[in-house]
């Protein structure tokens, strides 16, 4: 969660029983670290780090997390408007996972064609095979589901196609304060890759929902803020 999850709030809840720790999202280039200052401008959180000190900012925040917690994966989730940054990230040696940003629904970054709008790219595969080409560690595409001119199923499968290790889903509904687990279910049964799945992961009951879908593993994030879960993580 842009401007929140760093180490320090990671480092914290890691025992209750996770073992993959995302970090940000970062902007990771000038287009989108402008973004992410307007962003700020109007009052929403985000991380602010100029491009001089991102990178190394982002190796002491995983250092940070594996000197706490060594089993546990690192994942920094990114947004860039190109490929390069994103590799160029990679070279953290301690980094487990790149997850790259097709999620944030801000309107400065969809103007920049970043975010959710990254869907709707003709490159989005190539975007993606030239992150997995070029790292030595995992790749995770985040993106949002059912979003307006969007198959959710058929960006499913360039994700895989593109050679991703995890394909993390917002299964945002828009109207329903719940996931969507029908299409949860169909994406499963669709792609060979590891499917996290996320959204209203915030009951035993809902937490039940979401495994039924056949995720392979699944993300909390509001619920880890407001510190409501009614369940140890750990069980699962
Ligand atoms: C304040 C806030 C900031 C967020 N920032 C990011 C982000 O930077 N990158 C991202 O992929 N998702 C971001 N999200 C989305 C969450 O990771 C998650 O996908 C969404 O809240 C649904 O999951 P939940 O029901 O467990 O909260 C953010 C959510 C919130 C509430």
């Amino acid at each position: 969660m842009a401007g929140i999850t760093n180490a320090e709030f990671l480092n914290k809840v890691i025992p209750y029983g996770f073992n993959v720790a995302t970090l940000g999202g970062y902007s990771l280039d000038a287009p989108t670290i402008e973004a992410s200052k307007k962003i700020i401008n109007r009052g929403r959180k985000e991380f602010d780090f100029p491009l001089e000190k991102i990178f190394s900012h982002i190796e002491n925040e995983v250092a940070s997390i594996k000197s706490n917690h060594k089993d546990v994966k690192v994942s920094a989730n990114v947004r860039s408007t190109t490929v390069q940054p994103i590799i160029e990230l990679g070279k953290i040696k301690e980094l487990d996972i790149i997850e790259i940003n097709c999620h944030c629904r801000q309107d400065e970054i969809l103007a920049i064609g970043c975010g959710q709008e990254m869907l709707k790219r003709p490159d989005l595969g190539d975007y993606i095979s030239k992150v997995v080409d070029n790292v030595d560690c995992d790749v995770s595409v985040k993106i949002r589901a059912n979003v307006e001119g969007i198959d959710t199923l058929m960006v499913s499968e360039i994700i895989e196609n593109a050679g991703a290790d995890y394909l993390h889903i917002d299964a945002m509904k828009k109207g329903v304060f719940d996931a969507d687990y029908d299409l949860l279910k169909n994406i499963c049964n669709d792609v060979n890759i590891k499917v996290i799945g996320n959204n209203s992961v915030n009951s035993l009951e809902n937490l039940k929902k979401m495994i039924d879908t056949g995720v392979d593993g699944f993300s909390i994030a509001r619920s880890i803020i407001s510190g409501n879960l009614d369940f140890n993580i750990a069980n699962f």
